[in-house]
């Protein structure tokens, strides 16, 4: 499959939660701005947007988050000390936040759950189909996901989710798949999805993960769909509507990911994932692979 599709043009993220999990250290900072190794992660997440062509970058934010503004703006004071040293490298590296695509933001106001944020993403996408990336997800730029994603969308025209396997004890910390193999396809159709099942409950090991290409169809139903778990408005609850339910733009399939992904959503897997990147850095892999066996060796004493 190739990546390019113009059909499919923006990309939604949304940033409006309050990241109590990493409390203290986002009393006054957006957890989107944690660094993973040298770059905040929600760096990443549009970088992984634009690699894909998704030019148009609409974030639903909330109160305290003027930091991610400031980020992938401009800094011509910064950009001119940093000329007059030649210093090139260090130039290089804030412009790159700068030059990702044409980034737009809307607050979400009233946080009600990841469904009511892309609800807010209804007037700036207008009638296309459109991805959602979840920032405490990270998908490793040297595997394929979004691409797929967003050819499966065109071929079926209904909406696509991104699934992986994970042991059944981790199922209730995300939306669940019932799933229908296709015969020769590099996809499954969804029957069912479950928001957060107990592992009794749930349908299978396959877990949505924070990758979604939505046909638009989804905005109308979003506006119906009523409190679910937690007494938020989930975005699950909508997909099981178009999954199960008929209408234009009806339909949700899943693209099963066996590559390389990091959370960043809670402290241990965050840590994770930020030694898990710097191993592979160029600039500090090198001096992090060195000092790690001996480091884990004293552990293990
Ligand atoms: C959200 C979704 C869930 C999905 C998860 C992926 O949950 O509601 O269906 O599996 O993202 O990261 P959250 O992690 O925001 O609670």
């Amino acid at each position: 499959m190739t990546t390019s599709n113009p059909r499919v043009r923006k990309a939604v993220i949304p940033a409006a939660g309050l990241g109590t999990r990493f409390l203290p250290a986002t009393k006054a900072m957006p957890k989107e701005m944690l660094p993973v190794v040298d770059k905040p992660a929600i760096q990443y997440v549009v970088e992984e947007a634009v690699g894909v062509g998704l030019n148009d970058v609409l974030m639903i934010t909330g109160r305290n988050k003027r930091a991610l503004e400031d980020h992938f703006d401009r800094v011509p004071s910064l950009e001119s000390t940093l000329t007059d040293k030649g210093d090139t490298k260090k130039l290089e590296s804030i412009q790159a936040a700068s030059n990702l695509g044409d980034i737009h933001y809307v607050r979400q106001g009233d946080p009600n759950g990841l469904g009511h944020a892309v609800l807010r993403a209804r007037q700036h996408v207008g009638n296309e189909p459109f991805a959602v990336l979840l920032g405490d997800d990270l998908i490793d730029a040297r595997d394929e996901l979004l691409g797929t994603m967003i050819d499966v969308q065109a071929k079926t025209g209904g909406s696509v989710v991104a699934l992986i396997e994970v042991d059944p004890s981790q199922i209730s910390a995300y939306g669940c798949a019932d799933i229908q193999e296709l015969d020769g396809e590099g996809y499954v159709r969804i029957n069912r999805l479950v928001e957060k099942p107990s592992p009794d409950e749930a349908p299978s090991n396959l877990a949505v993960i924070g990758r979604y290409v939505l046909h638009p169809a989804v905005f109308d139903v979003l506006e119906e769909t009523g409190p679910g778990r937690g007494g938020e408005i989930q975005l699950t609850d909508a997909l099981q509507e178009l999954a199960t339910g008929e209408g234009e733009g009806y339909g949700v399939y899943g693209v099963v990911f066996r590559g390389r992904r990091y959370d960043t959503g809670d402290k241990l897997s965050y840590l994770k994932a930020c030694v898990q990147l710097a191993v592979d850095s160029d600039d500090l892999g090198p001096g992090l692979r060195e000092w790690l066996p001996g480091f884990a060796a004293q552990l293990s004493k």
